[in-house]
């Protein structure tokens, strides 16, 4: 018998692994780290940072040199700070343009880093290597089920091994009125400045009506951008379900850095890391 809703499933993935191609291709990689909070502006950047640090050190009582594996590495926000600081990283990523970019900026570590250029699923299907960390920066949302890729990884971890996510969209629906009007205020704000104001429009009023184009560029790359954002609840029970300990951060990012400032400033939050560890 065929198994349909592992089949709708892996369809899914596969329709946004394409979109994602399609999207950071060399015009999209020029052009992501602008429309990137995490990688423009100061305040959230810091806060990677510290994070970034926290998650190394804990791997590092463990571990004399961690083994990170970056799953959706793009150009190497996270491959890179954590070479720095003394990992050996496997970077995965199905984007060529982004991996180029990784592949320069990561060059003075190669004997540290090893590169994949193909989807997750693939690469964590026939791995039979363990990590200390496994890091998706900005990548959750990228992925249709991305509890069965929290699974896979936790299946890939060393014991005390970490998982560190950063840089998702928290779910639209447990966020306050005030906060998501705010967000969407922000967004908008943003996109004032973007152009290509007709498909925007015919995108934003197709979205409202709830019509998603399977295969669409714009509806299937930033998957749970474009629907209820990310289940931070869910994610945490999976985790705690595995024995793992698993502490939420609440945080504020748009692409404005007007509204950037101002969402700090009024404490608002729509934006998650998660630190997990294996107890
Ligand atoms: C928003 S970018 C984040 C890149 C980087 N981690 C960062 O924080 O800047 C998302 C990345 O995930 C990659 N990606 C999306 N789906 C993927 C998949 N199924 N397998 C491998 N990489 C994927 C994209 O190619 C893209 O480089």
């Amino acid at each position: 018998m065929i198994d349909t809703w592992t089949q709708s499933k892996d369809d899914s993935h596969r329709l946004a692994a394409l979109a994602n191609v399609a999207m950071f291709n060399e015009e999209g990689t020029a052009n992501c780290v602008s429309a990137s909070p995490h990688l423009t502006h100061p305040m959230v950047c810091d806060l990677y940072a510290q994070l970034v640090a926290r998650t190394f050190n804990t791997a590092k009582k463990y571990a004399s040199m961690p083994r990170v594996l970056d799953l959706g590495a793009g150009e190497g926000s996270a491959t890179l700070p954590f070479l720095e600081l003394g990992a050996q990283v496997t970077a995965v990523d199905i984007s060529e343009s982004q991996l180029a970019v990784l592949g320069q900026k990561c060059r003075r570590f190669a004997t540290r880093l090893r590169v994949y250029g193909e989807d997750i699923n693939e690469m964590l299907k026939g791995t039979e290597e363990r990590y200390d960390i496994v890091v998706m920066n900005s990548f959750v949302h990228h992925i249709p089920d991305y509890l069965a890729v929290f699974q896979k990884s936790i299946a890939i971890l060393r014991p005390n091994g970490l998982i560190f996510t950063f840089q998702d969209p928290l779910r639209y629906d447990t966020l306050g009125r005030g906060s998501r009007y705010f967000s969407m205020g922000g967004y908008f704000f943003w996109r004032l400045f973007q152009g290509n104001y007709l498909q925007g429009l015919r995108t934003r009023i197709r979205r409202l009506q709830g019509i998603h184009i399977p295969g669409s560029k714009e509806d299937d790359a930033e998957y749970h951008v474009t629907r209820n954002g990310v289940d931070q609840d869910a994610i945490a029970q999976l985790l705690a379900s595995e024995s793992f300990t698993c502490e939420i951060i609440r945080y504020f990012s748009t692409q404005s850095s007007i509204f950037q400032r101002l969402g700090l400033f009024f404490g608002i939050k729509n934006t998650f890391a998660i630190i997990a560890q294996r107890v």
